[in-house]
């Protein structure tokens, strides 16, 4: 079934503008029935990371769902304790031979490294690119001062930051920062980890439009230039509610009462041990 996932268009290759996060599967057992069902009702982007645990299991969901290979995107990343070359190179192997692929659609660095200068970095998913490993390739939880910096070391076009951005928090810097660039912005926890879709402003717009609050929490996030998301679900039912998105439109007076909701300024990710200096509103 096909839900006709619009398309986001950079550099020449379209992603598809919703994902299936794989991060969270409390019986892992279950993960790749979860996949190959998602597969099958039409998601056509899997979002993993060596750091998951999941790629095993998006290898496998794939190979059991009826799609081919081609018709899947298909993103993975490094994580920052594999930022020098040649750890950099031996994490994308692992991933190819954990998913039982010959190529990712697109590789990302996962969190910028502390101690490894970034243009090594750099230098290795350019390297992965040039080989042909990984069709795309960009950038996670980076910064203004990050994305400019790594725009500048990049030879190869950089696709994405793949950032926390759901209702309730305010990136509007991190947002002007990619578009200028020509990056897309893919966003990591877009439910806001279960919070936003809760809040009464969202569910009373829900309610109009006879949608959930996460479908309006998502959609809010699609209507806006050149943005991404990657909802996380272990539930057959909500994986099928979080791509039927696309039979409502929500209006610029409801675009603004849900932005109005960043007052509430959670940020749900936010590792000490990895954080850089987050651009502050
Ligand atoms: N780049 C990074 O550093 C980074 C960091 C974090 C996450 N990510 C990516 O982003 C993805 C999503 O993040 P996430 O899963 O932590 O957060 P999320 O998508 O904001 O929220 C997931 C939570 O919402 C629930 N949920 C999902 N769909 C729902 C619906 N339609 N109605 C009600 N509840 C719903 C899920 O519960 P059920 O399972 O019970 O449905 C789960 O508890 C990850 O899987 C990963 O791919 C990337």
């Amino acid at each position: 079934m096909s839900k006709n996932i619009p398309l986001l268009t950079r550099n020449g290759a379209s992603l598809p503008c919703v994902g299936l996060g794989t991060m969270v599967f409390p019986e892992p057992e279950k993960a790749p029935g979860l996949i190959s069902h998602a597969i099958n009702i039409g998601y056509t982007h899997i979002d993993t990371a060596r750091k998951y645990g999941s790629e095993e299991w998006v290898g496998e969901g794939l190979r059991a769902s009826n799609a081919s290979r081609d018709d899947i995107w298909i993103t993975t990343k490094v994580t920052e304790d594999d930022a020098k070359a040649d750890d950099f190179a031996r994490s994308v192997d692992d991933s190819l031979k954990a998913m039982q692929l010959d190529y990712i659609d697109l590789l990302l660095i996962h969190w910028p490294s502390r101690t490894v200068p970034l243009k090594e970095t750099i230098a290795a998913l350019n390297k992965a690119k040039k080989d042909g490993l990984a069709k795309n390739i960009g950038v996670s939880n980076f910064t203004v001062s990050l994305i400019e910096e790594a725009v500048q070391l990049s030879d190869e076009p950089l696709f994405c930051n793949q950032i926390e951005y759901h209702a309730y928090i305010n990136q509007d810097k991190v947002l002007n920062a990619c578009r200028k660039h020509g990056l897309l912005v893919e966003c990591h926890v877009p439910l806001g980890r279960g919070r936003t879709y809760k809040d009464p402003v969202v569910i009373s717009i829900a309610e109009k439009h006879g949608k959930t609050g996460a479908q309006v929490a998502l959609k809010w996030l699609i209507q806006q230039e050149g943005v991404a998301v990657l909802p996380g679900s272990t539930n057959p039912g909500r994986i099928e509610e979080n791509i039927d998105l696309f039979d409502f439109e929500l209006s610029e007076d409801e675009m603004s009462q849900i932005s109005e909701l960043r007052s509430n300024n959670i940020r749900a990710v936010n590792p000490e041990v990895r954080r850089p200096v987050w651009d502050t509103v």
